[in-house]
Order: structure tokens, then C-alpha cells, then sequence
């Protein structure tokens, strides 16, 4: 029985430090998943397979004009990961990698883009609302459109047949994953195309209306004839004729109607998964806005990074914006609109009766907004000091941060070549053109 465990995979592109927005919004949950196993077996067992990677390549989708940041951020980026508790070390079940070390994504990508209508792409809302909003880059490049066919490559590489994919992504990336299902589906339509053996048996008149019908299409109704007479005992060319033809009938009226078509229980064609659509894994996290009450960005100034330093968070957070309502320290507040609040509740849930004391405070103006921000910045530092310390001592060791990530590609790459195998196979048939041919040009 092969391994049908789950796999899970997603990654970030390299395009500056991480703050606490990405590890709430993404991280917390990756560490989640690494962790989670199985309770209900005798010996609990990881419930995930997960590989989480640094998307370098499409760091230059948008960044190409410039790539003189993306070594060192990659190196960052895989810092953070390592300080946020991914752990490709003691986890047998958590590999990290870069993407480019694993080229086989490059492959992949460029047989997806053969089988990947434009529309598609040009449809993908956040593909139009960048060509929009962007102004400081030109994005009117091939890489950029083809941003969701090479995260499809990066995804689907490593299938696991049987065994559900999972994308573990924001709700702004839905939109990627759904695109991602539909060039999988296409592409296993052309390339897990088979008839299967019951196709050969069918009554003699099923075959006829069938077979007949299906050459006709494509004018062979000379080779109809002859391939009808023959049953299983085709040539290859024979063989490949038959194919086109039903694939084509495939094409015209759709398989569900194909199957109603001759009325048989048993299906006569199989589409094979070569490739497993992947699914989007939406998790409930936790609303942590910036500083300054924005959605929190590097470029917005309003962030805090996962190794920002004691002095830096009080200051920062001295100055946060609050429930904009309570102007003055008489006013009552509102902790449900204060950004402050929403930071709170993730840093000091488990202070006993901190949160009560907010609210309590906040809506009688019995407490001040410096109060307020100083006790969760004081939480914060507490959260955070053991994230900072991995970090500083990740980065103090840079040769052991890309040993860890090179043995990390090193194992991706097998599992993707692996993959690239099959999907060589169904592509082009080689091994079988090489048996047919015989002799030396058939593999060992
Ligand atoms: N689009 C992701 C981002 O903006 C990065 C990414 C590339 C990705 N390929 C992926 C995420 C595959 C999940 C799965 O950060
Ligand atoms: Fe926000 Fe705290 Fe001020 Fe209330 S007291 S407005 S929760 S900072």
C-alpha cells in the first residue's frame, strides 16, 4: 500500500523580513499543520506530509529588474520560517526548500503553460487589480501573467496520487488555487486519457454505433471498419486513431454523456490523475492589523518584524492608533474598533484577567490608552523573546541556515522528479515507444 498521506504545501516569496501579520496569518498555522498527527492509530502518526517553500522565482515575476535583494532575503525569509517554529530538523514530516534549487518546478510549469488558455490567466482577479495599481514597475511581462501556472507547477509537483493536496493560503490567493484545479483537470483530460480494457469487450452492436461513430468524425470511416473487426488486437497506430477519435467525441459531448451514451455500468473510458487537483485550506486566523489600524505591510511602515527589540516594540506601539472615538483619557472607549484590543487578545489571553481589565477600563475610562498599550507591549516582548532568540541565533549561524535549507531542496527534488517521471510518461510514452521499438533502446 503506498503512502496516502495528506500533503500540504505553501510558500511565501522572498521579498523582505516577516512580521508578526505573516506569522499569524500563515506561520502559526504551517506549525500547526507540521505538528498536527493522528491520535486514533496505536502510534500516533504526523496527520501531514508538509513542504513549505521560498518562492524565488516568483519573487522576479515582479522583481526582475532588480534581483540584487533576493539572495539575502531568501536567506532572511528562511530564518523567519526556522525561528517560527518550522522544524525540517526534528520533523521527519516538514521538509523546506527554495524553488529554484528544485528545477523541476521549471519543467512542470512549462508543460502546464502548453495546456493554459490566456483567458484563464488574464482573468485572475489579482493578476487585473496589480496591472491596475502598480504604477513604480512594469508588470506587462510573460512571468507575471504566468504567475499562477508556475504556483499550479509548484503545487501539483508533488502529488501524492490517491492522497488530497492541500494549500494551506489567504483568501486572496483562493482565486490562484481554484485556477490551479482547472489546468490540472485539463491537463489530466489530455494526458490520463485511456480506454479501458471493457471498451474492447463491448457487445458487438455498442461497439459498432460507438466506434463508428467516434471515426467518423475525424473521416476514418475505412479504419473503422477494419479496427471494429480486430476488437483488442490493434496496431499501435490503430490504437492511437481509436483515441483520438473517442477523445475527440469526448471533447464535443463531455464524458458524463459519453457514459450515458452506451448505457453501460462499466466505464469504458479512465481518466487518470496524473496530476491531483489541489485544494485551498482556509483556516480562521486571527485579525491582527497594523500600527496605525491599516492591513499590516512592510510598506507601510505600520509593521513589527519577528526581531524587533524590546525598546523598538514599546515605542512603536506607544504611538498605535486606538479607538479613534476617545479623544480624551475621559472619554470612554470601545475595545471591539482599537487595534490595540485585537493585538490583546493574541498576546495576553493568558494573562489572567488582562483582557477583562481592558475592556472593563476602556468602556468606563477607568484606564488610559498608555496604560492599555504599555501592558500589551510588555506582553508582546514576552510572546516574541523566544522567536527573537531563535532568530538571533539562526542568524549568527548563516552556514547552518542553508545547510539545513540545501538537504531540505535535496528532498524536495526527489519527490518532484519522481512526479516529473509519471508525467513525462503520460505526456510523451517514451517507455512504451522504447519497448515497442525493443532491443537496446528499451530502459533497463
Ligand atoms: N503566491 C504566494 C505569495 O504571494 C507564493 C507562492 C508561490 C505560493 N507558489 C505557491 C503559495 C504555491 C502557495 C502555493 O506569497
Ligand atoms: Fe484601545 Fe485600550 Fe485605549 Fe481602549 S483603552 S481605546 S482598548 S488602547
Amino acid at each position: 500500500m503506498g503512502n496516502t498521506r495528506n500533503r500540504v504545501l505553501s510558500g511565501m516569496r522572498p521579498t523582505g523580513r516577516l512580521h508578526i501579520g505573516h506569522y499569524f496569518g500563515a506561520l502559526q498555522n504551517w506549525v500547526r499543520l507540521q505538528n498536527a498527527s493522528n491520535q486514533e492509530t496505536q502510534i500516533p502518526v504526523p496527520e501531514y506530509e508538509c513542504f513549505y517553500f521560498i518562492a524565488d522565482w516568483h519573487a522576479l515575476t515582479s522583481d526582475y529588474a532588480d534581483t540584487s535583494g533576493v539572495a539575502e532575503n531568501t536567506l532572511q525569509i528562511m530564518i523567519d520560517y526556522l525561528a517560527a517554529g518550522l522544524d525540517p530538523v526534528g520533523h521527519k514530516n516538514c521538509v523546506i526548500f527554495q524553488q529554484s534549487a528544485v528545477p523541476e518546478h521549471s519543467e512542470l510549469h512549462l508543460l502546464l503553460s502548453m495546456v493554459t488558455p490566456l483567458g484563464w490567466l488574464e482573468r485572475v482577479p489579482t493578476y487585473k487589480e496589480a496591472l491596475e495599481n502598480v504604477k513604480d514597475k512594469d508588470l506587462h511581462n510573460y512571468g507575471f501573467l504566468g504567475y499562477p501556472v508556475l504556483q499550479t507547477a509548484d503545487i501539483v509537483i508533488y502529488s501524492n496520487p490517491g492522497a488530497p493536496l492541500l494549500v494551506p493560503v489567504g483568501e486572496d490567493q483562493v482565486s490562484h488555487v481554484e485556477v490551479s484545479r482547472e489546468i490540472v483537470r485539463r491537463f489530466n483530460s489530455f494526458y490520463g486519457f485511456k480506454l479501458s480494457a471493457d471498451f474492447f469487450l463491448l457487445e458487438e452492436k455498442t461497439a459498432r454505433d460507438w466506434v463508428v461513430h467516434a471515426l467518423d468524425l475525424l473521416d476514418l470511416e475505412e479504419q473503422a471498419k477494419e479496427i471494429l473487426a480486430k476488437k483488442g488486437n490493434l496496431s499501435v497506430e490503430e490504437h492511437a486513431a481509436l483515441v483520438t477519435a473517442v477523445r475527440h467525441r469526448v471533447s464535443e459531448i463531455g464524458l458524463l454523456n459519453l457514459s450515458e451514451d452506451h448505457r453501460s455500468s462499466r466505464p469504458l473510458i479512465e481518466m487518470l490523475q496524473i496530476l491531483t487537483e489541489p485544494e485551498a485550506m482556509l483556516t480562521q486566523t486571527p485579525r491582527i492589523p497594523g500600527l496605525d489600524g491599516r492591513k499590516m505591510s512592510k510598506s507601510y511602515g505600520n509593521a513589527i518584524t519577528l526581531s524587533e527589540t524590546d525598546e523598538e516594540i514599546r515605542a512603536k506601539t506607544k504611538v498605535m492608533v486606538t479607538d479613534p472615538a476617545r479623544k480624551r483619557r475621559t472619554d470612554p472607549g470601545n475595545p471591539d474598533v482599537c487595534p490595540v484590543y485585537d493585538w490583546h487578545k493574541l498576546f495576553s489571553a493568558e494573562e489572567p484577567g488582562r483582557l477583562e481589565w481592558v475592556r472593563q477600563g476602556c468602556t468606563t475610562a477607568g484606564i488610559g490608552c498608555i496604560e492599555c498599550k504599555a501592558a500589551m507591549a510588555e506582553n508582546l516582548i514576552k510572546w516574541i523573546a523566544p522567536v527573537r532568540e531563535r532568530r538571533v541565533n539562526y542568524e549568527q549561524n548563516p552556514q547552518r541556515v542553508l545547510e539545513i535549507l540545501d538537504e531540505g531542496s535535496k528532498k524536495a527534488r526527489k519527490v518532484a522528479q519522481g512526479t516529473m517521471e509519471r508525467v513525462r510518461e503520460a505526456v510523451f510514452g517514451w517507455e512504451k515507444k522504447r519497448k515497442e521499438i525493443g532491443g537496446s533502446a528499451a530502459k533497463a
